[in-house]
């Protein structure tokens, strides 16, 4: 897929040779390894992106467990912020979650009056008006998740029909972030209609509810209610967060963006690629576990910190490049449009206006299918970007070129695919049809890694290429 970038250039195209004309052969520019990382002072998983989690706990006997749910998630270098309802407060005090979390605890919606009272700036006054004003919002747009643990039946009816009477439950309708909810109560609110029916819409809406256990509870009763061990509350938050380690001890190899074939000195040939799917997938990757060699066509975005980048141009030098890091990857993840044609010859001045011209271009190397046939043990997932008979084509491509699985979608939608931060795609393996409905970047990009993940798991072979 190419488009012609840059002003119309009006000389008819000479024969002259490609690598006479200025373009030279690539020689493999070594990836960029984080300097922290290559000099062995930090470890890959300290330079992931730090993740942020909401924690809120309400009024329930189980109120004390959410302390130590907290230290389990800074364990796996989660920042916690916790938000109390008033009815928690009542089990146990905010200065615990203070002192453990290191952040401050919110307590309330609005100002405490206390604050208010205790200065006579009128400035300051204003201030911590203004900022307990948005904070719910920013709090809401700075998590990556929202753990509410333990949850009661009460905060459970608030979220499933939308009431927003404090901070914790005015957090849940302004955050787009994923929610998880631990309950635990007596068996017999447990087991109302009302809860379950409560239950069921959160669990419609995507909420991931961690089913409490059964055994002997606070209020003396026997049954279904008991708070979740706290492993399996954590584990259902790594999940949310598509943080689970599951591809530790891969090496991930991801291809990113467009390509850009050179016509002359001022221009060349390109598509509407951003790069942002592949980013989106090494930046999973890594939260995942696994080492991310990043080969990337020209962007505008800033690479995951962990990544350990090959900066390319044209379609040649990603070719080169995949193939250089090709043995030392487990699983090859092709998200880039590369060119699938390159000017026949490149100029070296550039072109002047002199009537209509005629460009001659010639097809670039299949990098898809060099990889198949070299492969070893790798898993090689190709992405398709096709405007029409989109199944039928990936699945051709999928034969064709001997891969484990193919991610399609169709580019002539507007508003998903290219330049977009949203997509909706279909991947194909030999052995299953997914459909990811439109999403973000993000969740395609755990999706597809789901997917190598199965097919790990179905292969039973060892990690190493
Ligand atoms: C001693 C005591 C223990 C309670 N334990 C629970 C409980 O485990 N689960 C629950 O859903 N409600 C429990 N409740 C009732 C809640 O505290 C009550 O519904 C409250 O309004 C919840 O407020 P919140 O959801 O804003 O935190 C308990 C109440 C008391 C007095």
């Amino acid at each position: 897929m190419w488009q012609f970038a840059g002003s119309r250039a009006n000389e008819v195209a000479s024969q002259a040779k490609r690598r006479s004309c200025g373009q030279g052969s690539y020689r493999g520019t070594p990836s960029v390894v984080p300097e922290a990382l290559r000099a062995g002072s930090v470890s890959r998983r300290s330079l992931v992106k730090r993740m942020k989690v909401a924690l809120g706990v309400t009024g329930g006997i189980a109120a004390y467990k959410a302390a130590e749910i907290v230290r389990l998630l800074q364990d796996r270098a989660i920042r916690v912020q916790v938000i109390m309802t008033r009815s928690a407060q009542e089990f146990i005090r905010p200065l615990t979650f203070a002192a453990l979390s290191g952040e401050k605890v919110i307590t309330g919606m609005f100002a405490p009056g206390e604050e208010q009272a205790a200065t006579t700036d009128s400035a300051k006054i204003d201030s911590a008006n203004l900022d307990s004003a948005i904070e719910h919002i920013a709090v809401a747009q700075s998590i990556d998740a929202l753990l509410v643990a333990p949850a009661t039946a009460d905060v459970l009816a608030h979220f499933a029909q939308g009431i927003a009477s404090d901070f914790l439950t005015t957090l849940y309708l302004a955050t787009t972030a994923p929610v998880v909810v631990a309950p635990a109560m007596n068996v017999n609110m447990w087991n109302h209609p009302a809860t379950q029916a409560n239950l069921e819409i959160l669990r419609q809406r995507g909420v991931k509810v961690v089913e409490p256990g059964a055994g002997y509870l606070a209020c003396g009763m026997t049954g279904s209610g008991r708070l979740a061990e706290n492993e399996a509350i954590v584990t259902a938050v790594l999940e949310a967060l598509g943080a689970s380690q599951d591809l530790s001890g891969e090496t991930v190899l991801v291809t990113a963006g467009p390509t850009r074939e050179k016509i002359d000195p001022a221009r060349y040939l390109t598509n509407r690629s951003s790069g942002r799917m592949g980013y989106a997938v090494a930046e999973a990757a890594l939260r995942r576990g696994a080492r991310v060699l990043l080969v990337s066509g020209p962007t505008a975005l800033t690479p995951p910190a962990a990544a350990e980048v090959t900066r390319v141009e044209s379609a040649e030098q990603m070719r080169d490049a995949v193939l250089n890091l090709l043995p030392q990857s487990t699983i090859v993840i092709k998200t880039a449009a590369v060119s699938d044609y390159r000017a026949k010859s490149i100029f070296g001045q550039k072109l002047k206006r002199k009537g209509p011209m005629v460009l001659e271009l010639e097809p670039t190397a299949d990098i898809l299918k060099e990889i198949s046939s070299r492969k070893q043990s790798q898993i090689i997932v190709g992405f398709a970007a096709e405007t029409e008979n989109v199944l039928e084509n990936a699945r051709q491509k999928l034969a064709s070129k001997q891969l484990d699985a193919i991610v399609v979608n169709d580019v002539s939608r507007e508003g998903v695919g290219f330049d977009s931060d949203r997509n909706q795609v279909t991947i194909i393996t030999n052995d299953e049809v997914v459909d990811v409905p439109e999403t973000t970047k993000w969740e395609v990009a755990q999706r597809v890694l789901d997917q190598a993940v199965r097919i790990r798991q179905r292969r039973k072979s060892p990690v190493k290429a």
